[in-house]
């Protein structure tokens, strides 16, 4: 399986549930990297998205909670219970798309880590591991670009020791 998700320079990735930038090209490539694909997020993601399920990608969702059946999303209660599910699919068709939770929690199962890096540092509350430190090293990185004021590149991270699962 995959990552895709968009940092600040510090790893921060959320603040009060939101995202932190607003970055149309970057939706755009999130876009482009999911659709027709499998993204796996937790609840409180999920229940963040302005239109759900994603619309034509399969909508994998981590929950605790046994009530919890949105319309639309295959909702799984524990690890053991998405990795059945995953095996339905290609891995390389998988994407982690968070929260913090979902991305520290499966990012060793992860072979790419696509990740937006946006050059700054904002007040947040909800950071990932910097996946260096789990053993990936950058594969490609694009040229910077700017966009409501920001600056920001596409970077592809790859771990060659990705848990089985
Ligand atoms: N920058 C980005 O690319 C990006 C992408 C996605 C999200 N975000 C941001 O990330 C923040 C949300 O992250 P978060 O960590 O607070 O929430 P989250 O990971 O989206 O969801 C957490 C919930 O997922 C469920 N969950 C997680 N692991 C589970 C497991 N092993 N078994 C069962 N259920 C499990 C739990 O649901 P229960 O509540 O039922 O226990 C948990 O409360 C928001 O600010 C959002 O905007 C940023």
């Amino acid at each position: 399986m995959n990552l895709i998700v968009a940092v600040a320079k510090d790893y921060a990735i959320g603040k009060d549930n939101k995202l932190l930038f607003s970055l149309p090209s970057d939706m755009k490539y999130f876009k482009e990297k999911t659709l027709n694909k499998v993204v796996v997020m937790g609840e409180k993601t999920y229940l963040s998205l302005p239109k759900r399920p994603l619309i034509n990608r399969i909508n994998i969702v981590l929950s605790d909670n046994k009530n919890f059946a949105p319309e639309g999303a295959i909702v799984v209660n524990n690890l053991d219970e998405l990795f059945s599910q995953l095996k339905k699919y290609n891995d390389d068709d998988i994407f982690v798309c968070g929260g913090a939770s979902v991305y520290n929690l499966l990012m060793e199962y992860c072979h790419l880590a696509y990740v937006t890096i946006v050059d700054k540092i904002v007040p947040a509350d909800t950071y990932i591991i910097d996946p260096i430190k789990k053993g990936f090293v950058l594969r490609e990185t694009s040229q910077t670009f700017e966009e409501n004021g920001l600056k920001f590149t596409f970077n592809i991270f790859e771990n060659k020791k990705s848990k089985e699962y």
